[in-house]
């Protein structure tokens, strides 16, 4: 680490408080973000335990005795990529986004002045009963091809 601070030093233009603030950046926003997302995830399947049930069959069937942890192992479970995207729809970390133009452009039809900030609301996008069916229910299926969705069933 020490290393890495004295070639950010001595070779770009950062100086050391502002290599020390994105060290710190970087330590919110991945922890934050990710314990967030984990303990909602967990209080997610323990109140819908069909939901549990499920991701803890397809844990069983791609993690034998023996098997190695990898990342292709653990990429290879999509009910549990359905699991965590729909944790992050219903409980986003991030909850809006901003952007400043920097020049005049359209959005699709519609004119940004140079200097304006868009505010992107991503907490109201994904409780939006025009964009999902009964917004407030935790249905990981919704990101899950082969399972049933709940208000079909
Ligand atoms: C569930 C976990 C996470 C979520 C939901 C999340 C969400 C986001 C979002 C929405 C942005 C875009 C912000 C914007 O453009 O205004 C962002 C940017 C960023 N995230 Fe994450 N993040 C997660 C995990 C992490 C982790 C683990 C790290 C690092 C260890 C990380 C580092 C960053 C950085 C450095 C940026 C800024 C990228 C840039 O300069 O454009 N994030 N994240």
């Amino acid at each position: 680490m020490s290393l890495l601070l004295k070639h950010l030093m001595c070779f770009t233009e950062l100086s050391s408080e502002v290599i020390l603030s994105q060290c710190v950046l970087f330590f919110l926003v991945g922890y934050d973000t990710t314990s967030s997302c984990l303990s909602f995830a967990a209080y997610n399947l323990a109140m819908n335990p069909q939901f549990q049930d499920m991701l803890a069959k397809e844990i069983d069937d791609k993690i034998q005795p023996g098997t190695k942890l990898t990342y292709d192992v653990v990429n290879d479970m999509p009910f549990l990529d359905a699991v965590i995207s729909e944790t992050l729809r219903l409980y986003p970390p991030v909850v809006i986004l901003e952007r400043t133009a920097r020049e005049d452009i359209f959005v699709r039809e519609f004119p940004v002045k140079k200097g304006t900030t868009i505010t992107i609301p991503i907490y109201s996008l994904h409780r939006d009963p025009n964009l999902f069916r009964d917004p407030d229910k935790f249905d990981p299926s919704r990101f899950h091809q082969s399972t049933t969705r709940v208000w079909d069933s």
